[in-house]
């Protein structure tokens, strides 16, 4: 067996599948940048057979990425697995993962198969990609509660066809770590040929215990882990990529297995994925949370400062943090921004979109002393859809409060092109803000969800604002960055808008 583990990430295809987080193929390009550069083996780009634009960014990032294998996911179904195929043609290396649903209440109610006919579509499906790549791998979804007698007569049928990855996932997130440990050492133990084939692990948190589970496989055998940043992903997420990675690293008396992971990439991937998908990181969340490595006791602080081992099994510069650069400032030119760009994996489709960002740049630099790389990727978010011919626009804002008095805040937005005003009173500037654009577009959506963070320490930080929306069964996350608040939430509200009207129609793989 040997001493490598393998990662696997599925942030753009788990990780999408949580509510808003979808992405558009330049957002997929740049996390999956990010990824190669993190070292990850294996990016799940999407499922390219859920629309002609998921298609689009599977097969981009497989043309892009050069370092790590791009895989794109699969129904077991002839359609699913040639879109697959022919998504991931361009991929230096390049895999399919196919998966059917093998426990008797998805076989039951979801597929309505029986197990023979589980088996021989899960044969089929190997044998289909098999004829794009030789690296296919297959899962069995809801493996937790399949029965461990079919599943060893799956897993051994799959081999026989030719699949060289078999995951085992824990779709719902039911298990714990003591019987998912048994459960891969059984697989392992019973299934035919099982030593030349890689053991993999996909847990999902909904008991808090993706990355202990995934850990347990691990010590069981498992030579591959399905993880995101952050623990993003359907329900309560995925493992956690960053704290398997460096569980996995810092216990290396444990577990005697190495990574391809470059965890000083760590942070920057987390800011990110975040920033992008407009999933905030909880401050206490373990390895990339603001406060994972801060010490607020005197104790430990005082421990800390005369022996850092005291308090700290990990060194935050391992993980990325501290390298947080003052970059640039209200002097610096173009050529120095381009460059800066150039070292943060951004790049521009065209000088238009570089002498926007410049411009933004500028402007941001007049009212914030210090930008750092986290202002920069900020922008580039803002710019990207300042570019796309945005239904909504903001054009203006005035807000006004005052201790006393009913908030109010005057809009002017564009709808294609056209000007529209309102004004509106509200419980403060941002609620007013929001009746007012509500004046004008009368949406008929439902605000699920309201947030903002800071992108960098200090009261000049931009403010970054996450409005999830929902609307007809639609859920989108609109974003926007200020050093003022409130233009930051009316430009996250019309982003969110603008998400809702240009209608992105998938399907999703498990339904
Ligand atoms: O959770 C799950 O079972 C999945 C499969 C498609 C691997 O995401
Ligand atoms: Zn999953």
């Amino acid at each position: 067996m040997t001493n490598k583990l393998i990662i696997f990430d599925t942030t753009l295809r788990d990780g999408e599948q949580s509510p808003g987080a979808a992405m558009t193929k330049e957002k997929k390009l740049r996390i999956a940048r990010q990824l190669e550069k993190l070292g990850v083996d294996v990016i799940e780009a999407g499922f390219a057979a859920a629309s002609p634009g998921d298609f689009e960014a599977v097969r981009a990032v497989a043309e892009m990425v050069k370092n790590s294998t791009v895989c794109s996911l699969a129904r077991a179904t002839e359609n699913d697995v040639r879109r697959s195929g022919e998504a991931i043609q361009p991929a230096k290396s390049g895999r399919i993962h196919t998966f059917i649903a093998t426990s008797p209440i998805h076989m039951q109610h979801k597929l309505r198969m029986t197990q023979d006919e589980v088996v021989e579509r899960a044969v089929k499906a190997v044998k289909w990609a098999l004829e794009y790549t030789d690296d296919v791998e297959f899962s069995a979804e809801d493996a937790v509660r399949s029965d461990i007698d079919f599943l060893v007569r799956v897993f051994d049928a799959v081999i026989q066809a030719g699949a060289k990855t078999l995951n085992v996932p824990d779709t719902v997130g039911y298990s714990i770590p003591f019987a998912w440990g048994e459960r891969m050492q059984q697989l392992i133990a019973r299934v035919p040929n099982s030593d030349k084939v890689i053991w993999s692990t996909h847990c999902h948190n909904d008991l808090g215990l993706a990355v202990a589970n995934s850990l347990a496989a691990v010590l069981n055998g498992a030579r591959q882990v399905e993880c995101t940043i952050n623990g993003l992903g359907e329900r309560a997420g995925n493992a956690s990529l960053e704290e398997v990675v460096m569980a996995v690293r810092t216990r290396r008396d444990v577990f005697n297995l190495d990574t391809r992971i470059d965890t000083t990439q760590i942070v920057t991937t987390s800011k990110l994925v975040s920033s992008i998908t407009g999933y905030p990181v909880q401050p206490n969340k373990a390895i990339v949370g603001a406060n994972a490595f801060s010490h607020e006791s005197g104790i430990h602080q005082d421990g800390v400062l005369k022996h850092r081992e005291t308090y700290e099994i990990m060194r935050a510069e391992d993980v990325g943090w501290n390298a947080n650069k003052l970059t640039l400032g209200k002097l610096s030119g173009r050529n120095a921004l381009r460059q800066r760009f150039t070292e943060l994996n951004i790049e521009f489709a065209s000088e238009e979109m570089f002498n926007a960002a410049f411009a933004r740049f500028k402007e941001l630099a007049d009212r914030k002393h210090e930008i750092f790389d986290e202002d920069l990727q900020a922008l580039v978010s803002d710019e990207a859809v300042a570019l796309v011919s945005e239904h909504y626009a903001l054009v203006s804002l005035r807000a006004h409060s005052e201790t006393g008095i009913l908030p109010v805040a005057k809009v002017v937005i564009t709808i294609d092109s056209a000007e529209h005003q309102a004004e509106a009173q509200g419980g403060g500037p941002v609620d007013a803000t929001f009746k007012a654009i509500e004046q004008i577009v009368n949406s008929g959506t439902e605000l699920q969800l309201y947030s903002v963070n800071n992108i960098t320490s200090g009261t000049d930080a931009q403010g970054e604002v996450t409005v999830r929306l929902a609307k007809a069964g639609r859920i989108v996350n609109g974003q926007g960055a200020d050093t003022d608040i409130v233009v930051a939430s009316a430009k996250a509200y019309l982003n969110a808008l603008n998400k809702l009207h240009s209608k992105m129609d998938r399907a999703h793989p498990q339904v």
